[in-house]
């Protein structure tokens, strides 16, 4: 085992023994996640990747899709077109939370459900079967392997999906989004059914980190304004009513989903991702934030 390899062990099994939280309940097939995955990984500017713990096991991206489909949508529409729809403040709330702007009905900032779902609405294609060629194939590029959608959390996700159809429909009241609400919508909910190992939130962190090229595959998946643009974002918005403090503690931007991954960007440094189901009352992964935690005082992390 070579010396990095053996400090993400290390920092693994110091953090294994925690057992606080439990695995996202409103969605039946969340529900049934094994609450023992453990996982940790980090790639560097050569591309090499170190996992260690569950690093094949694979769970559903969530809301960790929302930072890449943004990057689509900025790379599609540019940054006015994306601003003029969603925007780019902390709500302090809950990630599905209304958090619209008085007046214009804009989201608060694309990480939340209702501005994630104003950014899907943004991805060019007719239906959804066209906006999730072009978001597969984002996703995919980011993460230097075809991802697929697990249907049958994405049928869970659609059956449980009232809230997030809600926001929608007044997203549309607003003239926020334009077209079908369902389209917008089912694409949501499939993109955040996108099945991910942490090795690949990993490879999708570094690509952000290396301002937009992929390092193992060598990929220039988005420009280097439109990376930077995201991880803006994430750093402000990126772990929802938890976002300052995070700031605080880890101090790199930084995105996770209520299926318990979690990754950080270490811009020009490397990416790093962690999984486990259990969740805080934000909806963060409990051990997921400990190991970026460690991890980030051990390698002195933070970026201020
Ligand atoms: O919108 C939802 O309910 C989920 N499909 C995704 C939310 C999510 O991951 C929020 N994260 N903590």
């Amino acid at each position: 085992m070579d010396p990095i390899t053996a400090l993400l062990h290390d920092v693994l099994e110091d953090i294994r023994p925690h057992d606080d939280g439990a695995p996202a309940g409103y969605i039946p097939e969340l529900a049934a996640a094994d609450p023992d995955r453990l996982a940790l990984a980090v790639v560097g500017p050569r591309g090499r990747v170190r996992a260690v713990g569950d690093v094949t096991h694979e769970f559903t991206i969530q809301s960790i899709s929302k930072p890449f489909v943004l990057a689509l949508a900025l790379a599609d529409r540019g940054r006015d077109a994306v601003l003029r729809k969603v925007g780019a403040e902390p709500s302090g709330e809950p990630f599905n939370a209304i958090s619209l702007e008085p007046g214009t009905g804009r989201p608060a900032n694309p990480m939340v459900n209702a501005g994630a779902i104003a950014t899907s609405a943004l991805i060019p294609g007719d239906g959804v079967d066209d906006r999730m060629t072009r978001i597969v194939e984002g996703l995919s590029a980011f993460a230097g392997r075809s991802l697929w959608v697990d249907e049958q959390v994405y049928a869970s996700e659609s059956a449980t999906g009232d809230r997030n159809r809600a926001l929608a429909h007044l997203l549309r009241s607003h003239g926020i989004i334009e077209g079908s609400v369902e389209i917008a919508v089912e694409t949501y909910f499939r993109q955040c059914s996108l099945l991910v190992t942490v090795r690949d939130l990993a490879v999708m962190s570094a690509t952000l980190a290396f301002g937009g090229l992929n390092p193992v595959t060598g990929e220039r998946v988005v420009s280097e304004a439109v990376a930077r643009d995201v991880l803006s974002i994430m750093a402000s918005c990126g772990m929802y009513d938890y976002s300052g403090e995070w700031l605080l503690r880890v101090g790199l931007p930084a995105k996770s989903g209520v299926s318990g991954g979690l990754l950080a960007v270490a811009p020009s440094q490397f990416g790093v991702a962690a999984f486990s189901p259990r969740l805080d009352e934000h909806g963060n992964s409990v051990r997921a934030i400990a190991l970026l935690e460690t991890l980030g005082e051990r390698f002195g992390m933070h970026l201020l």
